[in-house]
């Protein structure tokens, strides 16, 4: 099939579904064409909350389904590509928390939404790259167990320093594929350009930025800026939204392509096939959810 007819194919099937679509701003542009909602990790975690729609597909990686789900239990939610999944979701295990947690007092256990639904059930509060900071700094805690992502966690660190944090060793190999030294020649090439950087980063990329942020974060600080030219350290997905909103500024690379892999795996035709077969919806036991609900709505308390 033709592109267009896709696209209408996948309009008409969303109506007989009564299905509503979800787009991680990774995601191809093709795909984010389609989608009902685009927008960051908390974003999607937010906007599926008290939706009339029966029908839940996620154009993203599989925690991200996996927290509509656990959200919206009563839903059905698919995957435009079950096998979409984030690394960094499986870097930390059930025992290592329980370790932590036996070993320390005053602790909170702040979990990356990039992880489990066994592992946000043992968390005490989930946080994205747009609001982690802002959590971290509300907690009463003195002790600070950040899983999974060693990067975010080091930079929440770096800005609350009255805490005692306990990182773990998670990293996206996609944003710790960026280096300064590509950075810093991109700067060279661009001096006059402002240098926008995801939280994944290695704090040596970090440390760089002119804006550190989640991906609606950068698009935000694009769009609002008054400089024209704007090197972007993370995944290459982001750039089509950014020219939709900035048609007139230059964005540049880090002179590779940035490329999420399993973000990459979602196609037009991939979700044109979930939503006429229903795929196979995520299904996850009614323990994980209720508790992993609870960190969660701890989040979306704590982020407001
Ligand atoms: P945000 O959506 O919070 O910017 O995180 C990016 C990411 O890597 C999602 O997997
Ligand atoms: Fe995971 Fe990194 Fe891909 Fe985001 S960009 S889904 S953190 S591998």
């Amino acid at each position: 099939m033709e592109q267009q007819d896709i696209k209408q194919a996948i309009y008409k099937l969303k109506q007989e579904r009564n299905a509503i679509i979800l787009a991680h701003y990774y995601v191809d542009e093709s795909v984010q064409q389609i989608a009902d909602f685009i927008g960051d990790s908390y974003y999607l975690s937010k906007v599926v909350l008290n939706r009339p729609e029966e029908l839940i597909l996620f154009c993203g990686v599989k925690f991200m389904g996996e927290s509509a789900k656990i959200l919206n239990p009563e839903k059905t939610v698919i995957m435009a590509d079950e096998y979409a999944d984030c690394p960094m979701a499986h870097m930390i295990d059930p025992e290592t928390i329980l370790d932590i947690r036996a070993k320390y007092d005053d602790l909170a256990v702040v979990c990356y939404i990039n992880s489990d639904a066994e592992i946000k059930r043992l968390s005490d509060v989930c946080v994205t790259s747009s609001n982690a900071l802002k959590i971290v700094k509300t907690l009463p805690h003195k002790n600070i167990f950040f899983i999974p992502d060693n990067n975010l966690g080091r930079y929440v660190a770096s800005k609350c320093p009255g805490k005692h944090f306990i990182f773990h060793d998670g990293f996206c190999h996609v944003h710790t594929s960026i280096t300064s030294e590509n950075v810093l020649k991109a700067k060279e090439i661009h001096p006059d350009a402002k240098i926008l950087v995801h939280p994944e980063c290695t704090m040596d990329v970090i440390d760089l930025g002119d804006y550190v942020g989640s991906t609606a974060g950068i698009i935000d600080y694009a769009t609002r800026s008054s400089s024209e030219k704007f090197i972007i350290c993370t995944e290459a997905g982001i750039f089509y939204e950014l020219k939709q909103k900035n048609p007139a500024k230059k964005f540049y690379t880090v002179g590779h392509r940035v490329f999420c892999p399993n973000m990459k795996l979602i196609s037009l035709e991939k979700v044109y096939n979930a939503l006429k077969t229903y795929a196979k919806p995520i299904e996850l036991s009614e323990s994980i959810m209720s508790k992993a609900k609870t960190a969660l709505v701890n989040m979306h308390r704590l982020a407001e």
